[in-house]
């Protein structure tokens, strides 16, 4: 078995999400502390292909598509993520962390996607996974291709991503990949402020705790509460008015 097997056993394993590494954790709480202060996750559009046909197999390994002997193409990542009070800094324990995705050529499983790129039948393009008593989820997938989204216009990279909690307004946002050449130029990317966009920027690289070949990246997200007795929602940021264009 190779280490990757090893790498996908260990995911689905922990596909109740209850096993994120020491290390990981001990570097998921280093960025916790450094975002100390008044932080929370801004929003991105939701573009227009959240899923609308339902799969069988959304876990938190999207390389494999359950009863297929293939994996799917492209560079391996794994997301090591911690969901986060905005208010408190307390972990949030049984939430709902959902990603959708282009394959490694850029398209979407999505009937409303015109782009001519193939799919990629052995990839599984959405994941729901849940929060562990530590706020910690885990997903395995791959670095989503590139595509236009308009003249002159590439979409960079990115996964999308929805938080659902009791408690909490639903918060909708994007993942981003540090270095990509295309993210200074990203008209969506570009809506949040210079200052905030590391909150959706992770950084993924090589590490001694993943097969070879494969990239691992941590990322915090801080969700606010609803706001008591008609308050406004405590949603950083302002909701965005872009087209939805992705
Ligand atoms: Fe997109």
């Amino acid at each position: 078995m190779g280490k990757f097997d090893s790498a996908r056993r260990e995911i689905l394993k922990n596909a109740g999400l209850a096993g994120v590494g020491a290390l990981a954790s001990g570097f998921l709480l280093n960025s916790a502390a450094k975002a100390a202060g008044n932080i929370k996750t801004p929003p991105q559009t939701e573009g227009p292909f959240y899923p609308i046909l339902n799969q069988l197999d959304k876990d938190a390994d999207m390389t494999r598509v359950k009863g297929h002997a293939e994996f799917a193409d492209g560079q391996r990542i794994l997301l090591n993520g911690v969901l986060l009070d905005a208010d408190t800094r307390e972990p949030i324990a049984g939430a709902m962390v959902e990603f959708w995705q282009a394959c490694a050529s850029g398209k979407y499983d999505h009937p409303n996607d015109s782009n001519t790129a193939p799919l990629d039948p052995h990839f599984q393009y959405w994941a729901q996974v849940i929060t562990n008593n530590s706020g910690q989820f885990r997903v395995l997938s791959i670095k989503p291709g590139a595509y236009p989204a308009s003249e002159g216009w590439d979409r960079p990279p990115h996964i999308h991503v929805k938080v659902h909690k009791v408690g909490y307004p639903s918060l909708t946002t994007q993942l981003y990949f540090k270095g990509d050449p295309l993210n200074e130029k990203d008209l969506i990317l570009k809506k949040i402020s210079p200052a905030e966009r590391h909150l959706v920027v992770v950084d993924f690289a090589e590490s001694p705790e993943v097969a070879r070949g494969t990239l691992e990246g941590a990322w915090s997200i801080y969700i606010g509460k609803f706001l008591a007795s008609g308050g406004r929602s405590t949603v950083s940021g302002r909701m965005l008015s872009t087209p939805e264009i992705e």
